[in-house]
């Protein structure tokens, strides 16, 4: 996909132009376009109302396409991604190959970084489709996307374009990693593929651990899940030391199930195709560190992901089978299908060895999620007020809904074992997604603030979501969240 900045020239024919709610009437968003603006309200269906969208054919066959953002009151770069990421869809479906956004009184209402940050990566994010396995190749060719302004684009037009630039592509990875299906995402080819894209990014360093690796350093949860299936695990670190070598690093956790049958606990066979998605958190997790390697973030990040296959074979976990973890602790596994929170503790564990400034998981790990909150809002269990409302204090820039959740002693007390330290599974019904953070938190060191994201419900499917998200498929969430995180330490 082509995006660029330039100043304005003649002859830019298809354009976008963002439109306000005022009072009385409406405002058109860009000076270049007062002319046209005048005319606007004679075209049948033009309306300046957020998400409202029209199509208007000038009389040399271009295209003029109105985005409505709704009132200036209200105004804010989530509205201008939504908006514009429809007019982006609508120019698609017109086969446009080429079309102009002018920047020209955009600018008053946004920090210039920000603004061509939100719009550049709602460019990207409304690009994904897995279409290699397909043998009838549809062929859409990439539109181009040309911003322009005044004069030479600002310092910080361009900073924002390369932000936006490096989060829209990694977007774009991690949705194909979580729509690729089982066969071609086992946690080998997952590890190649973060290591090739790792290879790409100077200043990324990757190290992928086989199973003889992970026996030596005894991740017995890890290796546990994994005995049930005949793909080897693998454990993924990824290191990105962007700013000052005395800085503590941020460590980054990330659940990288490439498909969880449930094991011997087999899930119900319908809809079972959709736990490719089980590494999301692993995918969200990668695909910000190359965003934050891409964007050179000044920054410390080390990102670990555990890998596996949750499956069946004659040496898979039984339900009762009891699995030791890198800290020592115990675990009677008493429902194999509950197998993220078995390979994170493993993770979480090494991840506190490094004494990190924070740690940050992400994980589809809870049906249970799903059912709190739906497919808008990813849920985040911490017990670290300051760290919560760090996380919350992303959540504009990054436009992705966080929804602290509790987490408290009584959920601890439900995930106690009968035989050994722990159980995989809550000992009472409901809150099982507190639980399940619960039970991360015993292979967490207790002086690191930490927080777990449980991604089960917004990782996939998410249409309904944003304008920009895909209603079916992996949506990507976290990266812009993880990427705007890694910004504060
Ligand atoms: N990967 C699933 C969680 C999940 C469910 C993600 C639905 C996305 C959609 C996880 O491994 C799992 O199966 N968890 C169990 C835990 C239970 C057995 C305690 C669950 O949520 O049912
Ligand atoms: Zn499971
Ligand atoms: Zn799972």
């Amino acid at each position: 996909m082509k995006i660029y900045l330039k100043k304005k020239s003649q002859n830019e024919t298809n354009q976008i132009i963002f439109t306000l709610k005022t009072e009385k009437s409406f405002k058109v968003l860009s000076n270049a376009f007062e002319k046209e603006a005048k005319n606007l309200s004679k075209f049948p269906g033009f309306s300046s109302d957020f998400k409202k969208t029209l199509n208007i054919s000038n009389p040399d066959g271009s295209s003029l396409i109105t985005a409505g953002l709704g009132t200036k009151e209200e105004l804010n770069t989530e509205k201008l991604r939504e908006a514009f990421a429809l007019a982006i869809g609508k120019a698609k479906s017109l086969k446009l190959s080429k079309i102009f956004i002018s920047l020209e009184g955009l600018e008053k209402y946004f920090d210039e970084e920000r603004l061509t940050e939100a719009l550049v990566f709602a460019a990207f994010a409304m690009n994904s489709k897995l279409t290699k396995f397909k043998t009838s190749k549809n062929k859409t060719s990439a539109i181009e996307v040309c911003f322009t302004t005044s004069g030479t684009p600002s310092k910080k037009l361009k900073v924002g374009l390369e932000s936006g630039t490096a989060q829209g592509k990694a977007l774009l990875l991690c949705r194909e990693w979580g729509d690729t299906p089982g066969n071609f995402m086992t946690p080998t080819l997952f590890a190649k593929s973060v290591q090739s894209e790792a290879k790409k990014r100077p200043g990324l360093e990757c190290q992928v651990w086989n199973k003889a690796r992970i026996t030596k350093e005894k991740m017995g949860g890890l290796l546990g899940v994994s005995k049930g299936s005949d793909e080897e695990p693998r454990f993924i670190v990824l290191k990105y030391m962007g700013g000052s070598e005395k800085k503590k690093p941020l460590c980054l956790v990330g659940k990288g199930l490439t498909f969880d049958a449930g094991g011997i606990s087999l899930k119900p066979a319908s809809g079972m195709d959709e736990m490719r998605y089980d590494m999301c958190g692993g995918a969200a997790v990668a695909a910000s560190m190359m965003a934050i390697a891409d964007a050179k973030l000044k920054t410390n990040v080390i990102a670990l992901i555990p890998s596996s296959e949750n499956l069946m074979n004659g040496s898979a976990n039984k339900p009762g089978d009891i699995l030791t973890f890198r800290n020592k602790k115990t675990a009677e596994v008493l429902n194999t299908d509950a197998e993220g929170r078995l390979i994170l503790a493993d993770a979480l564990s090494y991840a506190s060895e490094l004494k990190p400034a924070a740690i940050f998981d992400a994980a589809t790990l809870t049906g249970a999620m799903v059912v709190a909150l739906g497919n808008v809002h990813t849920g985040f269990y911490t017990r670290d007020d300051k760290l919560a409302t760090q996380i919350q204090s992303v959540e504009q820039d990054a436009g992705e809904r966080l929804w602290r959740m509790p987490l408290t002693d009584y959920h601890v007390s439900d995930i106690k074992g009968r035989f050994a330290d722990l159980a995989n599974m809550g000992s009472s019904r409901g809150a099982g997604s507190a639980q399940a953070a619960g039970f991360l938190e015993q292979f967490v060191d207790s002086r690191i603030p930490w927080a777990h994201f449980d991604i089960a419900g917004t990782a996939w499917n998410t249409g309904n979501r944003q304008s920009y998200c895909p209603t079916k498929g992996a949506s990507g969430v976290l990266v812009r969240s993880f990427f705007e995180l890694a910004k504060l330490f």
